[in-house]
């Protein structure tokens, strides 16, 4: 298998082919107000259905950067966006004035929002929370041998080895835009962090830690060679840029 070299840059811009542009936000650090009148209708009315009102801030702060920043790579004002939505729900650019790509995640405050140009992308970042029962969410949600390895991890090292697994997963949903009930199966328990699948959609898939924070996959139909990684609003920028973390390993989580 080819591996290709992975350059992480401390870098904003518009992503070229090989690359791809991920963004880190903290949703609770910005104004939500000042966002609003980007939102489409329809995303106005989304916002004004959660419950929380915290999910409501945090929705829209997730939406406007996002208008803010397609808006500034394609040189289209932010509010003038119109998105469309596949059969599962994933956004896309309604009429493509070029190649970009987007998908973005949220866990709790955190955002991640990652752009590529001329391949689809998927993008899963989850905090690292010790609450995380690596033992109860692997059953079901793993593969066989993903919940195996999770198992033989330390105590400690649980809740991070089930997450790698857990947004690998996620990221490559959302790159297909199916959902995570059709997640596939393992093919990936030892490849390094870059991969070709042998399905039918090639996928390369990077996972990267974000200090103790979080952790953030990032799925992408064809390979890219430079992540460009910038933080905005309040994420620590010494954290950056987040590094790439290989596959866990058994035989790695118990060095003789
Ligand atoms: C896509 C999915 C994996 C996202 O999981 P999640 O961990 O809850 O959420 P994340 O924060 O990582 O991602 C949410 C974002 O992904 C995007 N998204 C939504 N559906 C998507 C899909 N099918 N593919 C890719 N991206 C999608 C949206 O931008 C969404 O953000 P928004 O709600 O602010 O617009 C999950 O919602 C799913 O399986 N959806 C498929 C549709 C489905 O089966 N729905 C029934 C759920 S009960």
């Amino acid at each position: 298998m080819n591996i290709m070299p992975l350059q992480i840059e401390s870098e904003f811009g518009l992503p070229t082919a090989n690359e791809a542009q991920l963004i880190v936000a903290d949703l609770d650090a910005a104004d939500a107000q000042q966002f609003m009148p980007l939102l489409s209708q329809e995303e106005r009315c989304r916002a004004s259905r959660y419950r929380s009102a915290v999910d409501r801030l945090r929705f829209t702060t997730a939406r406007g950067l996002l208008r803010k920043w397609l808006g500034q790579f394609i040189g289209v004002r932010p509010g003038d966006l119109c998105f469309s939505y596949g059969p599962r729900g994933k956004p896309a650019l309604a009429s493509p004035l070029s190649d970009l790509r987007f998908n973005i995640s949220h866990s709790k405050h955190l955002a991640a929002m990652a752009f590529t140009n001329g391949c689809e992308v998927g993008v899963d970042v989850e905090l690292i929370r010790p609450d995380i029962d690596s033992k109860l969410l692997s059953q079901g949600f793993l593969s066989n041998q993903e919940a195996s390895i999770v198992k033989q991890a330390p105590p400690k090292q649980q809740p991070e080895v089930f997450l790698h697994y857990w947004t690998r997963a996620e990221a490559i949903a959302k790159m297909l835009g199916t959902g995570l009930a059709d997640r596939e199966p393992t093919d990936d328990i030892n490849p390094p962090n870059e991969g070709i699948s042998p399905a039918s959609v090639p996928k390369t898939v990077h996972v990267l830690r974000v200090g103790t924070q979080a952790i953030i996959a990032l799925a992408t139909s064809k390979p890219i060679q430079i992540i460009r990684a910038s933080s905005f609003l309040s994420v620590n920028p010494s954290l950056f840029p987040p590094q790439p973390i290989p596959p866990p390993a058994s035989a790695a989580l118990h060095p003789s």
